[in-house]
């Protein structure tokens, strides 16, 4: 059975007290499986809430005993050291177990760049924090190593006009063609509780990516539960 990855991406919204009121919402609906980040098979549930939120995410995560893993929006290509503002993977990795690199929003208002998404990678790597990459296309440069990917086509980010389910698949296969077969393809772009199953049912596609309809808690229950079929 493949995996189902369903992960929230907040981007720069919730405070700590809109993180924690979806937490208790979205906690005792999600099913208990084995959601751990190397457990084979099955749904795995991931928030990315912003750094602000992530200690307080987590206590409510572990308090409540939810089946759901934390993830970070971003990190620091760089390890500890003076380097201001920026929150380095060593100090991340107390908190989260997964984080996505190389969101078209970030390569777009940050100037990131493949070379500074890979650096993100490696230090993901060596602190055991699961490097989840985003590419716009099949032809994005993603370092070999790399075992999650988010196809995110930028004209359907918070669009409302997702790619097809029978393109992002064929997208899908050429990124596994071309790194590996084992590698994990996720979807992202406009995705919803009506259109998710359309894309995790393509023999190709992981899970999803989900901006906008991750924010409402019951939106987000409706999406998890399309997918457990
Ligand atoms: P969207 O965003 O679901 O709002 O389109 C997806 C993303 O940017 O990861």
């Amino acid at each position: 059975m493949k995996n189902i990855w369903i992960i929230a991406n907040w981007k720069s919204n919730k405070n700590i007290s809109e993180a924690l009121e979806w937490i208790s919402i979205v906690g005792p609906k999600i099913p208990r499986e084995d959601n751990s980040p190397a457990g084979r098979g099955g749904l795995k549930i991931v928030v990315c809430p912003t750094f602000s939120c992530l200690s307080e995410v987590k206590k409510a995560i572990q308090v409540g005993n939810f089946p759901i893993i934390l993830g970070a929006q971003d990190l620091s290509p760089f390890g500890i050291g003076s380097y201001t503002g920026e929150e380095p993977a060593v100090n991340l990795k107390q908190l989260v177990s997964l984080s996505i690199l190389g969101h078209s929003e970030r390569r777009q208002n940050f100037s990131e760049t493949d070379e500074m998404v890979a650096k993100k990678v490696m230090e993901s790597k060596q602190n055991e924090i699961i490097p989840l990459v985003c590419v716009q296309s099949a032809d994005t440069k993603v370092s070999a190593d790399c075992q999650l990917i988010a196809y995110e086509p930028v004209f359907a980010i918070g669009t409302g006009n997702p790619d097809t389910p029978e393109n992002a698949n064929s997208v899908a296969g050429e990124l596994k063609q071309k790194l590996a077969e084992s590698v994990e393809v996720l979807y992202g772009g406009s995705v919803n509780s009506g259109n998710v199953a359309s894309f995790t049912n393509q023999t190709n596609i992981s899970g999803v990516l989900i901006g906008k309809a991750s924010l409402d808690a019951e939106e987000f229950v409706k999406i998890v539960e399309a997918c457990k079929d």
